[in-house]
């Protein structure tokens, strides 16, 4: 007892002795910052300067660009803007004619999911392809698609359920099911044998540069291709991403660098004047500064890919020649199946690579994902700069696509031959199961 006392009487003492030093370091500290505080309030304007400046140079050369816009955002100047925009956005699209569209979800890879939105353990519910897909990352850092909905009694796996290990537990009777073959390993309030029937669908999945990617097939088949790595991924550094809602169907996105008709049209004023420049400042810009565009698209080695070229040159002062050789890009897309482009790009800065995903939501909703990564020695501000008109540029054709109306036998010139091409070489992506949307509109009286 006696030895408990003397032993609590010497920590209160080598406490005491301990808390002096802590108690004046302390109150040096709040000193310092007393006078901070008194600094700031003397010289605030310098100090707000001084924040911002720091705050701006943090985001400029420390943060990848993060552009996230939804389907009311792009293309749609020419409506009041305000509260009720959104409202008649969707007014518009609901009678919008679509025209002959061709099947709404082609088959092949789609990556629904970008690598660094799953985490071990996590588990994420997706629509698209007209499927409820629930994504998630097994303990061993492996991604694993399956459907949605659990074969027991239907509830959706991805809104509470848990992954254990590589299999994922649904949260309403713990019914256990493996990743890799959705074979259900664990009934736990059942004392009787797993059912036959009670296997969960997966499908295939593969993971790389930076998306998870689902094998989908209106009739079943399994894949003949899978997306390839791209080395460059590893070795550059990610700049950043921008996503889009754009209101069309799969194949208008995957025309695009096959019209060469449009180049020289919609992507030519400078891409200063931002994605959806009025008349007045394309008709001013025109003598000061222009891009001149040239492509040439063509199908690839493997049946399901196709390589576009596409040089971008600015002019400035109509010929002047300036800069001629600092403004030069050049791109090479590279299509790989019906969703999926991978764009090499080269700069007077460098080089750099895009991955795009085209991801079918809905008939007519596509989810478009830029990821960019490139060489270290572009400055992030430049690089960040680089992505931001890249996606400028594509306001522009997001501004047509959302609310053009396909035509399956359009009136063409030779010049547009190559868009024939490309919907021969699309068509690979349907089968007998693909599912074909009727134009929703109802303008029938
Ligand atoms: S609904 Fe999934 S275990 Fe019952
Ligand atoms: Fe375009």
């Amino acid at each position: 007892m006696n030895l408990v006392k003397s032993g609590s009487v010497v920590s209160v003492l080598v406490g005491s002795v301990l808390l002096v030093p802590l108690l004046l370091l302390a109150y040096s500290q709040c000193i310092w910052i007393i006078q901070i505080i008194r600094l700031i309030q003397q010289h605030w304007v310098i100090s707000s300067f001084l924040c911002l400046s720091i705050y701006l140079v943090h985001w400029l050369f420390l943060v990848p660009l993060d552009l996230n816009k939804k389907v009311e955002d792009v293309g749609w100047k020419y409506l009041p803007s305000g509260k009720l925009k959104a409202q008649e956005v969707n007014r518009i699209r609901k009678y919008r004619e679509i025209g002959d569209t061709p099947p709404s979800y082609p088959n092949g890879w789609f990556g629904i999911v970008e690598s660094r939105n799953l985490n071990r353990g996590q588990v994420l519910h997706v629509v698209a392809l007209g499927c409820n897909f629930a994504v998630y990352r097994g303990m061993s850092g492996k991604a694993y698609i399956s459907d949605a909905y659990c074969p027991h009694l239907g509830a959706n796996l991805a809104v509470g359920g848990r992954v254990r290990e590589d299999c994922i537990q649904c949260p309403y009777h713990n019914w256990t099911f493996k990743g890799e073959t959705g074979e259900c390993t664990s009934i736990s309030y059942s004392k009787g044998s797993i059912p036959k029937n009670s296997k969960l669908k997966t499908y295939k999945t593969v993971e790389r540069n930076g998306f998870i990617y689902v094998w989908f097939h209106a009739d079943q088949e399994l894949p003949d291709w899978t997306p390839p790595e791209e080395a460059k991924v590893s070795e550059y550094a990610y700049r950043g991403r921008t996503e889009y809602y754009v209101n069309c169907n799969a194949q208008d996105m995957s025309e695009n660098p096959a019209d060469n008709g449009h180049l020289n049209f919609v992507h030519d004023t400078a891409v200063f004047a931002g994605g959806e420049p009025s008349q007045i400042i394309e008709d001013w810009l025109a003598g000061v500064a222009k891009h001149e565009l040239a492509a040439a698209w063509r199908q690839g080695k493997l049946k399901h890919t196709a390589v576009s070229t596409i040089v971008v040159n600015m002019d400035l002062f109509k010929g002047s020649g300036m800069l001629k050789s600092l403004t030069k890009v050049v791109l090479i897309l590279k299509q790989i199946g019906p969703s999926c482009v991978h764009i090499d790009i080269e700069t007077a800065f460098g080089k750099g690579i895009m991955i795009i995903q085209n991801i079918p939501v809905e008939p007519m909703l596509q989810k478009v994902v830029h990821t960019m990564y490139t060489e270290r020695k572009w400055i992030q501000p430049l690089a960040k700069l680089f992505l931001y008109l890249e996606s400028l540029q594509m306001e522009r054709d997001i501004r047509i696509w959302n609310s053009k109306k396909y035509l399956s036998n359009p009136v063409l010139v030779k010049e547009d031959s190559s868009l024939l091409h490309h919907r021969r070489w699309f068509s690979q992506f349907y089968s007998e199961g693909s599912y074909r949307q009727k134009n929703p509109g109802n303008l029938d009286w």
